[in-house]
C-alpha cells in the first residue's frame, strides 16, 4: 500500500524528460502540475536545462538530494528502460510512463524488462502509454490533459488515455465530479485490480467507475470487485469482434466475448454501464443517492407520456412499476385535478403546478411501501422549470425530515428547452440527479436497486457460511 500512496498520493514528483518547448508532452505535464497548484515539490529531469517553468532542473534523477515518490516518464521509448533502472537506484517509489510504443506495437521484450527491473527495486509501474494520474484532493494533475476534473465523490480508472482526457473535460459540462483519474494504457504492472483494491480504502472514493477494454487477469478481479466495500461501474468495450480486434492494436489487451464479461461482472457484483453517457449517469447517481432497498418505485409526473417512457424503462431496468396501494392513491388524488391520476405513475397534470409535486413527492415519500421516486417534468407555459426543481428540493428535504423518508433515492427527469436546462443544474448542484430523458432517470434507479440486491446477496452468502 506504501508504494501505491507513493504512486498515486506522492508528497514528491520527478518528471523525466520535462521540457521547455511548449507542445512537448514533457512541458504540459509540468505545466498541469503547476496549474494544478500541486504543493510538493516538482523536478524536472531534462539532460540540458537548468529551469522549466518555475522549477530548478536536473540533468538526472540520480542529482537530486531530495526523495521522490513519483517518476513521471516522458522519455522517448529507448531511453525508458535507463530511466526506470535511475529511478530505482534514486528509491523511487512509482513509476508513470507516459510514453507509447511497447507492449501495443508488440515489443513486448521491452515492456517486460521495465516492469522486472522495477520490482527489483520495489517499485511499481503505471502505463506505459498513458496520459498519466489525477487526484482532486491532492492537487495532483501528474499527466498531461489540461486540468484537474470536476471535484466530486468518485474516481475513474480508464484503459483509453484519450478517453480519459476528453472524460476529464466533459465533467465540467456533465456536472459529474471525480476525485481521481487513472490511465492504465498497457498495464504492464498495475492492473484494475491493484487500483480498485487501493480505491476502496480510498477515504475520499465513493464509488468506483471503470472503462474497460481487456483484463488480464480476470479472476482476480472478480474477486477484488466482490471484496469491495464500495458501488463498482463499468462500461465494456470491444464486445464485437472488429471492436476486439481494435482494443488489441489500442492498448494490446485481450477484449473477449460480451458474454463472458458480462457473466464475470455479475458474479463480481459489478453494476455495467451500457456506453459512456450511461456510466456518467451511474456514477452521478451513485455519488448522490443511496441504494435502493426495495422494489417499489414512485414516479411523480405531470406530463402523460414521459409517465409512459418512464414506465416501460422500469420494466426494462428490472423495477417494474405496481400500482400504488388504495390509501395512497386516496391521500394522493387530493393533491391533483379531477383528471389527473394517483395510480402509478402518479400523473398531477400539467395543470398540477408546483403545489402538487411538492404535496405528492413529500407525501410518497414517507410511505413505507414507498422504495425509490422518480420525478418528471415536461416544461409548460404555466410553470417556470427553476419554481418546479426548487420546489422539488424543498419537498425532498421535507421528507428527509422523517426517518420513513431516509435512504430512499429520488433520481429527476426534466424534458424542455434553455430554462429546463438551468433547472437540471441547478438539482445536480444539489444533490438530486438530473436527466434530460426519462428512461434516464429511471435508468438510474435500477441501478441503485441492483446495486441492494447485489448487496443483500452478498450479506446472505456470509450469514449462511
Ligand atoms: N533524461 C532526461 N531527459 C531526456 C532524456 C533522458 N534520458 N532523454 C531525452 N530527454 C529529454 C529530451 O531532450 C527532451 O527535452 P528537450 O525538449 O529539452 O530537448 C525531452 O526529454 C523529450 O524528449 P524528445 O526526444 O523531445 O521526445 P518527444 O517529446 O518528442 O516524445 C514522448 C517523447 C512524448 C514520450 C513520445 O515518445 C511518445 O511516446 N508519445 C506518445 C505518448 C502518448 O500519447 N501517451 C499516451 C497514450 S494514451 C492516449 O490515448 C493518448
Amino acid at each position: 500500500k506504501e508504494v501505491l500512496d507513493g504512486l498515486f498520493r506522492p508528497k514528491s514528483v520527478a518528471v523525466i524528460g520535462a521540457s521547455a518547448t511548449p507542445g512537448k508532452i514533457g512541458y504540459s505535464v509540468v505545466e498541469a502540475l503547476n496549474n494544478g497548484k500541486y504543493e510538493g515539490p516538482i523536478y524536472p529531469i531534462n539532460l540540458k536545462a537548468d529551469e522549466i517553468l518555475g522549477h530548478k532542473a536536473y540533468p538526472s534523477i540520480l542529482d537530486l538530494t531530495g526523495k521522490v515518490d513519483l517518476a513521471v516518464i516522458t522519455v522517448p521509448a529507448k531511453f525508458v528502460l535507463g530511466s526506470v533502472e535511475e529511478c530505482g537506484k534514486a528509491k523511487v517509489k512509482g513509476i508513470s510512463i507516459i510514453t507509447s510504443g511497447f507492449g501495443e506495437i508488440g515489443d513486448h521484450e521491452t515492456e517486460n524488462a521495465i516492469v522486472e527491473t522495477a520490482h527489483r527495486y520495489g517499485m511499481r509501474v503505471l502505463g506505459p502509454n498513458i496520459i498519466g494520474s489525477l487526484s482532486n484532493s491532492d492537487k495532483l494533475n501528474a499527466s498531461f490533459a489540461p486540468t484537474l476534473p470536476l471535484p466530486g465523490d468518485a474516481s475513474l480508472i480508464s484503459q483509453s488515455g484519450a478517453l480519459l482526457i476528453a472524460l476529464d473535460a466533459g465533467t465540467y459540462l456533465r456536472g459529474v465530479g471525480f476525485d481521481k483519474l487513472f490511465s492504465l494504457g498497457n498495464m504492464a504492472d498495475v492492473d484494475f485490480s491493484d487500483i480498485i483494491e487501493w480505491l476502496d480504502q480510498d477515504e475520499r472514493t465513493k464509488c468506483i467507475s471503470l472503462y474497460i477494454e481487456g483484463l488480464k487477469d480476470g479472476r482476480r478481479f472478480v474477486d477484488v470487485c466482490k471484496k469491495a466495500s464500495k458501488p463498482i461501474i463499468a462500461l465494456k468495450s470491444g464486445v464485437s469482434a472488429h471492436g476486439a480486434a481494435a482494443a488489441a492494436s489500442h492498448t494490446g489487451s485481450l477484449a473477449g466475448a460480451a458474454k463472458v464479461y458480462g457473466a464475470a461482472f455479475e458474479q463480481a457484483g459489478i453494476i455495467q454501464a451500457q456506453d459512456l453517457n450511461n456510466l456518467f449517469d451511474l456514477t452521478q447517481a451513485f455519488e448522490l443517492q443511496p441504494p435502493m432497498k426495495g422494489d417499489h418505485l414512485l414516479i411523480v409526473t405531470n406530463g402523460g407520456g414521459v409517465g409512459v417512457l418512464a414506465t416501460d424503462a422500469a420494466e426494462r431496468y428490472g423495477i417494474p412499476l405496481e400500482f400504488c396501494p388504495a390509501d395512497l392513491q386516496a391521500e394522493m388524488k387530493n393533491y391533483m385535478p379531477e383528471f389527473g391520476s394517483a395510480k402509478n405513475p402518479v400523473d398531477i397534470t400539467g395543470g398540477a403546478g408546483l403545489e402538487g409535486y411538492k404535496k405528492c413527492i413529500a407525501f410518497g415519500l414517507q410511505q413505507d411501501w414507498v422504495d425509490g421516486l422518480a420525478v418528471l417534468y415536461c416544461e409548460t407555459a404555466m410553470t417556470n422549470p427553476m419554481e418546479i426543481a426548487q420546489g422539488i428540493l424543498e419537498a425532498v428535504h421535507q421528507a428527509e425530515e422523517n426517518e420513513a423518508s431516509k435512504g430512499k433515492p429520488v433520481a429527476v427527469s426534466f424534458v424542455g428547452g434553455e430554462h429546463t436546462a438551468e433547472a437540471m443544474r441547478y438539482l445536480i448542484d444539489h444533490g438530486i440527479p438530473t436527466y434530460d430523458d426519462p428512461a434516464r432517470a429511471v435508468n438510474v434507479l435500477g441501478g441503485l436497486r441492483q446495486y441492494a440486491r447485489l448487496q443483500e446477496a452478498k450479506a446472505n452468502s456470509k450469514n449462511e457460511d
